[in-house]
């Protein structure tokens, strides 16, 4: 283990001095048998939460508004049922999916052009498939800023408002990009009279529609254009700080009023949290800052694989240390590198100061240059590389500290049940705020993303799985989390809609633009509650979070794993290995490497 760690130790240096931008752009998710007719499309990490992919019959390539429209009108005509699609599909749901298999898939790669930037108003009006990489840049370029974004870089405006992707920030308006929308222009089925095909120009004078477009999960029909208010650029600065995590459930909702762009970092095991201090600065400020996160850089596919391989063997011998160690090397490595940041391209010591559109968002293992899988993101279904389930909710000001107290409670009982999430960056805590939008968030709440792995065999647990499933169902229904639309097993879907007082106005204006449902699917209308089954049951269904267990047959009774109540949440149901205390956390087998 020790020559393991080693290994690892060396590639994840070496890693960090790759600074050409060299890398293997992503799969493009959509694959045909011939030219754009019989398709599959899968998500960017190559496979749905149930493991499927989804068949289409065929896929268009608008280029241009009018070219869409003539697209949704003869699929409206046709009854052809529809949904779009995005460069690499970042979402993790099966939201993409049209029912059936002769469903039309609309990609928005070619609608990718800023169609007008007006320096005066501070506005910018674009096609819906523009990444939120080139709205970055493209404003900086003007002297404007989108103040607060997603950290990943390689998502459209018209999928990361669909789902209501964000930042961190308590400030202003908050930290989803969907706020600063003032119109959209949308393509939706219509009538024969209309030709079958109706575009709206949404604004703020039609606020009900507009809240309903906003975080719209695709099912309102086609996002062509949307307008930003964006504000002039700015500088910021930013430094980590690390602190023990015993007063983190206190310091949390100080922190977010305190600093504008402030997020932090929790590793539950190793009881820390790192403090992200990141405020505006006067632009006159000295500092050329970069932040080019470093899970999000090109990573070798040689050190993936060890490090995948690590992990692999680390669940079977169910060696919790082995983890714990492997988590505190990364964790170390991050800050000794200064996460990704850098002044004038080197690391001495915080803070960082540097324009907002270099310091907000990053992503350049996107980069083209096709180096045959050398490098890659690290999830890149084509190599042996990060393999994950991720459930992500936003949890209440008002109860997020005893959210925090329920899973420290948790790492009492079992001090390195975190730390698989460790190796994935801990948990990271961004700030989002109440929106007017009908399926955005309805409190100022922390929003916690939690990654952890995910054995390539469905049927196979992994270390400390009960804890893990416990968390996520505090989080969802003990404090009645909101599951990030876009991200999510399918058990984070559960009830979801009745936690949302203005599902019924977003139904309502579902119902005026798709009366038939063309751009719904059976995803879609589970979520929304206007079908059963957002869970599956079937043998080991708890495992990958197709249902919450009610019996042991949904856990791995051959690996010893049994469905019980949770710990600390009664109410949980979760699969629990027969005999925690004695074995878990401990080299049952012998260590061979
Ligand atoms: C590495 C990584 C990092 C991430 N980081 C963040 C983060 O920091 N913050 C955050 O909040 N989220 C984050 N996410 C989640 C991400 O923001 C969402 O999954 C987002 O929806 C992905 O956008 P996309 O362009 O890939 O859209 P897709 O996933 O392709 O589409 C999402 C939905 O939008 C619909 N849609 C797309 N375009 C249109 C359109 N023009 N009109 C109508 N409907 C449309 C699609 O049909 C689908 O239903 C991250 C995801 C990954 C993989
Ligand atoms: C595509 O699918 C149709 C049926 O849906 C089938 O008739 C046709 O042969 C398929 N084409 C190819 C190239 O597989
Ligand atoms: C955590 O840090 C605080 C000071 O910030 C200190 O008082 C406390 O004893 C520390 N707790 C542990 C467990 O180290």
């Amino acid at each position: 283990m020790r020559k393991l760690l080693h290994v690892f130790k060396s590639t994840l240096i070496f890693l960090l001095f790759i600074n050409e931008v060299i890398s293997t752009p992503p799969e493009d998710p959509i694959k045909c048998l011939s030219k754009n007719t019989n398709c599959t499309i899968t998500n960017a990490n190559g496979i749905f939460p149930d493991r499927s992919t989804c068949k289409v019959g065929e896929v268009k390539y608008p280029t241009s508004e009018e070219e869409l429209i003539s697209v949704v009108a003869s699929a409206t005509k046709n009854k052809i049922k529809m949904k779009v699609a995005t460069r690499f599909s970042h979402s993790i749901p099966k939201l993409v999916c049209p029912d059936g298999q002769k469903g039309l898939l609309i990609s928005t790669n070619n609608l990718n052009k800023i169609l007008k930037i007006d320096k005066e108003a501070k506005t910018m009006v674009v096609e819906s498939g523009v990444t939120l990489r080139e709205i970055i840049s493209e404003a900086g370029k003007v002297g404007l800023a989108l103040p607060y974004a997603p950290y990943w870089w390689g998502i459209t405006i018209g999928g990361l408002m669909a789902t209501g992707a964000h930042g961190s920030s308590l400030w202003g308006k908050g930290s989803a990009v969907h706020e600063y929308v003032v119109e959209i222009r949308i393509v939706s089925p219509s009538n024969p009279l209309d030709g079958y095909v109706k575009v709206r120009t949404l604004d703020e004078f039609d606020q009900d529609h507009l809240n309903a477009a906003k975080v719209s999960l695709g099912v309102l029909g086609v996002i062509s254009q949307v307008t930003l208010k964006l504000e002039s650029i700015f500088k910021r600065s930013i430094t980590y700080l690390s602190k023990n995590d015993s007063d983190l459930g206190d310091e949390l909702i100080s922190f977010g009023r305190k600093h504008e762009f402030g997020d932090v970092t929790w590793y539950p095991s190793q009881r820390k949290a790192v403090y992200r201090i990141d405020d505006r600065v006067p632009i006159n400020s000295n500092g050329d800052g970069l932040y080019d996160s470093i899970p999000f850089r090109p990573t070798l596919s040689a050190e993936l694989a060890i490090v995948r391989t690590a992990e692999d063997i680390q669940e079977v011998k169910r060696d919790a240390k082995g983890k714990c160690d492997g988590a505190k090397l990364i964790t170390s490595t991050l800050a000794t590198f200064g996460y990704g940041l850098t002044n004038n391209g080197v690391f001495f010591g915080y803070p960082i100061v540097g324009f907002n559109n270099r310091m907000q968002s990053s992503g350049t293992c996107l980069d083209s240059l096709n180096d045959g899988l050398i490098t890659a993101c690290a999830w890149d279904s084509r190599i042996k590389g990060q393999f994950y389930h991720q459930t992500t909710f936003s949890i209440p000001l008002s109860v997020v500290k005893y959210f925090i107290e329920d899973v420290q409670k948790l790492v009492q009982l079992e001090p390195n049940s975190l730390c698989g999430l460790e190796l994935n960056n801990g948990i990271l805590m961004r700030y989002v705020t109440a929106s007017s939008a009908y399926l955005g968030k309805t409190e100022d709440a922390v929003d916690f993303d939690i990654t952890y792995y995910r054995s390539k065999d469905p049927l196979r647990p992994r270390l400390f799985e009960d804890i893990l499933e416990e968390i996520e169902q505090i989080g969802l229904f003990k404090y009645k989390g909101l599951p990030h639309w876009g991200k999510n097993r399918n058990l984070g879907f559960v009830g979801v809609i009745k936690k949302y007082p203005n599902a019924e106005k977003f139904l309502k204006v579902k119902a005026e633009y798709d009366s038939v449902g063309l751009f719904s699917s059976e995803w879609t209308d589970q979520v929304l509650g206007l079908k059963e089954g957002v869970t599956i049951l079937k043998d080991g269904c708890a495992l990958e979070g197709l249902c919450i267990c009610s019996q042991d047959s949904h856990c791995a009774p051959k690996y010893g794993y049994f469905c019980k109540p949770g710990r600390i949440f009664k109410d949980a149901r979760v699969c629990a290995f027969h005999d925690v205390k004695k074995t878990e956390g401990q080299n049952v087998v012998k260590d061979e490497l």
